[in-house]
Order: structure tokens, then sequence, then C-alpha cells
């Protein structure tokens, strides 16, 4: 069970802290835990994190991968595409895919502590409204709907600098920081003409998580650091 990782968040006196074990035998056997989260991806961090907020609560994550401290090809956004194929990934194919004359295709998903947070481009972008509200209807339940989602948007991220070109009220006063790139690229002046003289339905939007998510533009990306969950988490006893 060498690849087992545990991550605790306890709380004794009025500080939370939080240990992460590398076998399972290192766990404290007098604990007890109100919630076990298996998978210590993207949703899972987040989730032991908001279960945490409340002292009196025991959060165990069970967590296939190992931790990514040290990784550079893990602390570059744009060093990602490196990650494929390492400990770091879980190795997926695919079945057979009809649509595409029957070949496989690699399937990437983060195996470690971050999930697939770690292995991802840190490109920041929201589900966009038409796809928030056919969900609702497809439910029949309209707390799906975009109209009720966003508000929880606003609670995930804020904006930092750079953003200019961003609209300010689309984004909230959340945790995740969210910056544009802060430099141009070549495509960006032919991709924004094309864009706004297309129109329609995909017409030039300022702002790609504002709502309407067409065109792409010089896109919004996370200016943090990746392991910032581990940052947020990791307070040894
Ligand atoms: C290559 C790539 C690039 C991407 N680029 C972007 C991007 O730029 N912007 C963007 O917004 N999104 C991007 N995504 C999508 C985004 O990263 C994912 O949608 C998101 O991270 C999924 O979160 P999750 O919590 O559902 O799953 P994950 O974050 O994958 O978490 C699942 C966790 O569960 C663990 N696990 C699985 N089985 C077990 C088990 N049996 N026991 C214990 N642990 C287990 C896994 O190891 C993993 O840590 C990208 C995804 C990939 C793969
Ligand atoms: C990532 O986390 C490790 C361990 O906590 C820390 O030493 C390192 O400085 C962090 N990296 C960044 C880029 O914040
Ligand atoms: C990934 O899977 C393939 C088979 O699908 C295998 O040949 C290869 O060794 C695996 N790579 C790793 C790093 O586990
Ligand atoms: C794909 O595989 C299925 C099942 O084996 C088969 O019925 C189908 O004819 C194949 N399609 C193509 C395009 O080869
Ligand atoms: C939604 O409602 C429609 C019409 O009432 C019904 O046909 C459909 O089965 C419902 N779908 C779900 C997922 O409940
Ligand atoms: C953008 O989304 C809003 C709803 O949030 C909608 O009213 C508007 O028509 C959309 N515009 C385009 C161009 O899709």
């Amino acid at each position: 069970m060498s690849c087992f990782f545990a991550f605790i968040l306890s709380t004794f006196s009025a500080t939370a802290y939080s240990k992460i074990y590398s076998v399972v035998s290192e766990l404290p056997e007098d604990v007890n835990y109100d919630f076990i989260i298996v998978g210590g991806g993207t949703a899972g961090c987040v989730l032991a994190n908001r279960l945490s907020a409340n002292p009196r609560v025991n959060v165990l994550v069970i967590e296939a991968g190992s931790t990514p401290d040290s990784a550079l090809n893990v602390e570059v956004p744009f060093f990602a595409p490196f990650l494929k194929g390492t400990t770091f990934d879980w190795n997926f194919t695919s079945v057979a895919q009809p649509s595409l004359n029957n070949r496989t295709v690699y399937y990437e998903r983060g195996h470690t502590l971050g999930g697939s947070s770690v292995v991802n481009l840190l490109a920041f972008n929201r589900g966009s409204n038409d796809f928030w509200d056919r969900w609702a209807t497809l439910t029949n339940d309209s707390q799906w709907s975009w109209e009720n989602i966003e508000p929880y948007y606003m609670r995930t991220s804020q904006l930092a600098d750079p953003h200019s070109g961003l609209i300010p009220s689309a984004h909230g006063d959340g945790p995740v920081l969210v910056s544009t790139p802060g430099f141009e690229t070549i495509l960006n002046e032919p991709v924004i003409d094309t864009a706004k003289s297309i129109g329609g339905r995909f017409s030039f939007q300022t702002d790609w998580n504002a709502g309407n998510f067409t065109a792409l533009v010089s896109g919004p990306t996370l200016c943090v650091f990746k392991n910032q969950s581990l940052i947020l988490y990791k307070v040894d006893r």
C-alpha cells in the first residue's frame, strides 16, 4: 500500500491542522472521522476544505496517487503536457470510439493529491449559460440553471492583476485568483477580428466567464501556483 496517501484535517485546539500520511499504518488509531472523502482531487480537496472550516469536524481524505510537491512540471501550468503518462497520470486509454472509426484515445486524468487540477493547464473556464440551462431542462430542476449557479461561481474566484478586458461584475470574491495571461500572442488580433466580423452564435465576447462562452479571446487563467491547495491545508501538528 505504498501508494496510499491519507490527508487528515482535524482539531484539538482552536486552530485546524492537517497532516499527510503516506502509509496506512501511520494513521493514528485513536481518531474518529466525521467524513471520509475518497479521492483527494479537485472536488475532494475543496470539499475537505469546506467541511474542515468547522473546527469540530475531523476529515480524512484518501488519495490513490502521491503528493505533487516538488515537480517543476506540476508547478508551471504550461508544462502540464509533460505529465502525461507519468506517475501523476492514471494512464487511461478509452474503449474503441465508433465515431472515431473505432480508434481508442488517450484519456489523461490526474493521479495525485490535487487530482486533474495538477495535470491541467489552469485555464479558468466556467460552464456556459446555455450549458447550465440545458442541464436544468434535462433534470427538470431549475436549481441547475445559470441564474442559480452563477452566485456559487462568484464565491469561487476573484480577479487579480493583470485583468484588463475582463468584466469585473462577472467575478466575485472567492479564494481562487483569476487573471489574464498578461501577454499577447500573434493569434489574438486575427481571432478577435474574425469573431467580431462573424457575429451571431460565435460573436465576440470580451470575457468568457460572463456566461456566454463563445469566441476564444485572451482568456483568463489562474495566476496561482498549482499546489495552492496544499499550502491551504498543510499545517503540521
Ligand atoms: C489534461 C487536462 C487538461 C485540463 N485542462 C483544464 C483547464 O485548463 N481548465 C479547466 O478548467 N479544466 C481543465 N481540465 C479539467 C479539470 O482539470 C477537471 O474537470 C477537474 O480537475 C476534475 O475534478 P474532479 O474532482 O472531478 O476529479 P479529479 O481532480 O481528477 O480528482 C479525482 C481524484 O480521485 C483520485 N482517485 C480515483 N480513484 C481513487 C480511488 N479508488 N481511491 C483513492 N483515490 C482515487 C484520483 O487520483 C484523483 O486525485 C483538464 C483536464 C485534463 C485531464
Ligand atoms: C509547493 O508546496 C511545497 C510544499 O509545501 C513548497 O515547498 C513549495 O514552495 C510550493 N511551491 C509553490 C510554487 O508555491
Ligand atoms: C500505460 O499503459 C500502457 C498500456 O495501456 C502500458 O504499456 C504502459 O507501460 C503504461 N505506462 C505507465 C507509465 O504505467
Ligand atoms: C466498430 O466496432 C464495432 C464493434 O466491434 C463494429 O460493430 C463496427 O462495425 C465498427 N465500426 C467501424 C467503423 O469499424
Ligand atoms: C422532466 O419532465 C418531463 C415532462 O414532465 C418528463 O417527460 C421527463 O421524464 C422529466 N425528466 C426527468 C429527468 O425527470
Ligand atoms: C448572453 O447571455 C445572456 C444571458 O446570460 C443572454 O441574454 C444573451 O442573449 C447572450 N448573448 C449571446 C450573444 O449569446
